[in-house]
């Protein structure tokens, strides 16, 4: 399929607007709703869409699920227990709704886009009213208006991969934004169910995504994060052949104040990414550069087509490129068949980088994937003894790298108040680390400059630079 294949028509928006009339003109239809988010950023975001449409359909937001009149979960599959989450507050709801009996419930999102899952949603959870998965997202306003016309269990799942481009969203913060750049993967990491439940990789269209940035940038977005499965595959099957490297320069042009960027895969990092960021103005110094193992053989079983040593060089070609960078990772452990040598070889990977952060997951097997068929299962014991080990390792670390902010200036996107006092305020510096400062909620949404002043439990306090509003 091309890409003038996979955008989907301006036609087929334009009916889908009319449907979303439709449902607003609707005398019973539900009047607010909520949604329930799971996984990544990309699930994140998509809910920002579903928002975006259920609002132009005329309902408002609730903040608690069993007040609402709509309740959709937006589900993720990548790991059992996020899926195992997701279908026990589904079935929750199915309590809460005896007392509301007009509630609709949807889910949807990566969980339904699973082979076999809408049967199993048509049969065991028979309550859902609606159900659709990643690729018809756009359609949610021709769906609810047929669930709710119908009154009965809407199941609708393609297979084909897309981009909707022109969708309302209700953003959940004014300061900071998602823009997506490429949907998708290719790569077939051997225990990752992402490329069979979001597709193959598509890339937007460069000029429509400087459009949404500019727009972004006008509304007074202080902070964009640029989204994408693999973000540095981006241009793959694109006409005259556009890199993410390239995109990313024009993005820093517009003069957005910060630019953040996810997930990147090492095999593809390129050297002018690197320059691209080192030369940029507005690309804040951070990298997300999941490593998931430390061992070759490893790797090998994981199909990442890279090695220890390759991983190595990407990061000390970053650290000499932007001094100080920040840098973040994913691992997965007990990998089947991994032996403790392996794990130690991840270990040392982890001692040998010294990242600022990383997420550590034990693995989980995913049906569909390679992995899922592999020999070699790591009894729970085992994983959870490694998953200790692994994280009071980093939990360590972090300890030493993050003493390099103390007495360094830094700027702070102010996301809220913090948790821990009431008359200070939390956001995340240009190297992705959090910094705790005295301040207030109308700080919040602003760029703060501040000094570090102290670390205490793995957390960066820092004292705020008078007139230092950047
Ligand atoms: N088991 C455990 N962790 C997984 N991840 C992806 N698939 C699995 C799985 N089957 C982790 C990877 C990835 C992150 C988003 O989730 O580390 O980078
Ligand atoms: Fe999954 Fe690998 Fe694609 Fe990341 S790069 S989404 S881990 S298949």
């Amino acid at each position: 399929m091309d890409r003038g294949e996979m955008t989907v028509p301006q036609e087929e928006m334009a009916r889908q607007a009319e449907f979303a009339a439709m449902v607003r003109a609707l005398p019973h239809r539900p009047g607010s709703y909520h949604v329930v988010t799971y996984g990544c950023q990309m699930n994140a975001h998509d809910s920002e869409k579903i928002a975006g449409m259920l609002e132009e359909m005329g309902m408002v937001a609730s903040e608690k699920r069993e007040d609402a009149d709509f309740v959709i979960f937006n589900t993720c599959c990548v790991r059992e227990n996020a899926e195992r989450r997701a279908l026990g507050n589904v079935t929750w709801l199915k309590e809460v709704r005896k007392q509301k009996p007009d509630m609709v419930i949807a889910v949807c999102g990566c969980m339904i886009q699973e082979p076999g899952m809408a049967e199993t949603i048509l049969k065991k959870y028979k309550f859902v009213d609606l159900a659709f998965g990643t690729a018809n997202l756009h359609k949610l306003p021709e769906m609810l208006y047929e669930t709710l016309n119908a009154g009965k269990q809407t199941v609708n799942v393609e297979d084909r991969d897309v981009i909707a481009e022109g969708l309302p969203v209700r953003r959940l913060r004014q300061d900071a934004a998602y823009l997506t750049v490429m949907y998708g993967c290719d790569n077939f990491c051997s225990y990752c169910i992402v490329p069979y439940v979001r597709g193959r990789e598509r890339s937007r269209d460069p000029e429509t995504i400087l459009r949404e940035a500019e727009e972004l940038a006008a509304s007074g977005v202080k902070e964009i994060m640029l989204l994408g499965q693999n973000v540095n595959s981006y241009g793959k099957g694109l006409p005259g052949n556009p890199t993410f490297a390239g995109l990313l320069e024009k993005l820093d042009g517009i003069g957005i104040p910060r630019i953040r960027f996810m997930t990147s895969h090492p095999k593809d990092l390129s050297d002018d990414l690197i320059d691209v960021m080192a030369k940029g103005k507005h690309i804040l110094p951070q990298f997300h550069l999941p490593v998931q193992s430390g061992n070759n053989e490893i790797l090998k079983k994981m199909n990442r087509h890279y090695t220890r040593e390759q991983y190595l060089d990407r990061v000390s070609r970053l650290r000499s490129a932007i001094p100080g960078i920040g840098l973040s990772t994913d691992i997965i452990i007990s990998f089947p068949g991994e032996t403790e040598a392996q794990f130690e070889d991840t270990m040392s990977l982890v001692r040998e980088v010294k990242f600022d952060s990383a997420f550590t997951f034990i693995y989980s097997p995913r049906t569909g994937t390679k992995a899922a068929e592999m020999e070699g299962i790591i009894p729970d014991e085992v994983s959870t003894e490694r998953i200790q080990r692994l994280i009071s390792l980093q939990e360590q670390l972090q300890q030493e790298t993050l003493k390099r902010f103390i007495g360094q200036e830094e700027e702070i996107l102010v996301e809220g108040l913090s948790r821990r006092s009431r008359l200070a305020v939390s956001g995340k510096g240009r190297h992705a680390v959090s910094v705790t400062v005295e301040g207030t909620e109308q700080d919040i949404g602003q760029i703060m400059k501040c000094r570090i002043t102290n670390l205490k439990n793995n957390t960066l306090a820092g004292e705020r630079i008078p007139g230092g509003k950047a």
